[in-house]
C-alpha cells in the first residue's frame, strides 16, 4: 500500500480532532494498519517547542512574518522527522493542520500574501502536500465560543472575531482555488454525517 497523506483544516474549534479519530478508525479498517496522528504545530519535540513559542499569549508583539517562519520551522522538522519518513513507507498521516493553515491564516488574515506563504513554506515541507484536505467550514463564532468554553485562549485564539471572519472565509477562498484537492464540508451538521461526508471523498480519492 502506498503512503496516504490526509490533512485536516479549519478555523478555531472547527471539529478537527473528532473527526480525525473517526477517520483513523475508518482507515484501520481498509487495511491500514499504521496510522499516524500529528497535529500543527506540534507532532515532534521541537515542534512542540517552537508551538509554545508561537501560542504564548505574553507574546503579544510577535511580528506576522516571525510567526510566519515560525510556523514553517515548526513543520519543517515535522516534515523532516515524521511525515516524510512515514510516506515513504507507506503509511498513512493524517495531521491536524498543514501548510494551507499558513495559507489562510498568515497569508490571507494576517495578509502576508498566500503565494508568498507558499513559497516560504516551500523549503519546509519538501513540496509535499496532502492527497487529500478535508476543510471543516464553520462560521468563525461558532468556533470561537466553542474554544472559549473548553480552555484559556492562546495567541492566536485571542485575536478579534474579525481576525477569525477572515480566517474562515481565507478557507473558502482557497478551497475554491485547489477544488481537486480540498473538500469542503459544512461543520454545522451532526459528528456522523461530518464522518460520513469525509468517509465519501476519501474513499473517492482512494478508490476505496
Ligand atoms: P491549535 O490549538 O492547534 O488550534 P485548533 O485546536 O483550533 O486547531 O492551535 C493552532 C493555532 O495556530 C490555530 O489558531 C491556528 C494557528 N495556525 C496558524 O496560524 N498557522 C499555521 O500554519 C498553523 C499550523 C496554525
Amino acid at each position: 500500500m502506498k503512503g496516504l497523506f490526509i490533512s485536516m483544516e479549519g478555523p478555531d474549534g472547527s471539529g478537527k480532532t473528532t473527526q480525525i479519530e473517526l477517520l483513523k478508525e475508518f482507515l484501520k479498517e481498509k487495511g491500514y494498519d499504521e496510522i499516524i496522528i500529528t497535529r500543527e504545530p506540534g507532532g515532534t519535540v521541537i515542534s512542540e517547542a517552537i508551538r509554545g513559542i508561537i501560542l504564548n499569549k505574553d507574546y503579544a508583539e510577535m511580528n506576522y512574518m516571525t510567526e510566519a517562519l515560525l510556523y514553517a520551522s515548526a513543520r519543517a522538522q515535522l516534515v523532516g522527522e515524521v511525515i516524510k519518513p512515514a510516506l515513504e513507507s507507506g503509511k498513512a498521516v493524517i495531521s491536524d493542520r498543514f501548510v494551507d493553515s499558513s495559507a489562510v491564516y498568515q497569508g490571507m488574515a494576517r495578509g502576508l500574501g498566500v503565494e508568498n506563504v507558499y513559497k516560504m513554506n516551500e523549503y519546509a515541507t519538501l513540496g509535499i502536500l496532502p492527497d487529500v484536505t478535508i476543510h471543516l467550514d464553520l462560521p468563525a463564532q461558532v468556533g470561537i465560543s466553542r474554544k472559549k468554553e473548553q480552555a484559556e485562549l492562546d495567541r492566536m485564539e485571542r485575536e478579534a472575531l474579525s481576525f477569525h471572519e477572515k480566517v474562515a472565509e481565507g478557507y473558502r477562498e482557497l478551497a475554491k482555488r485547489a477544488p481537486e484537492r480540498i473538500y469542503t464540508i459544512d461543520a454545522t451538521q451532526s459528528i456522523d454525517e461530518i464522518h460520513r461526508l469525509i468517509v465519501d471523498r476519501v474513499s473517492k480519492v482512494l478508490e476505496l
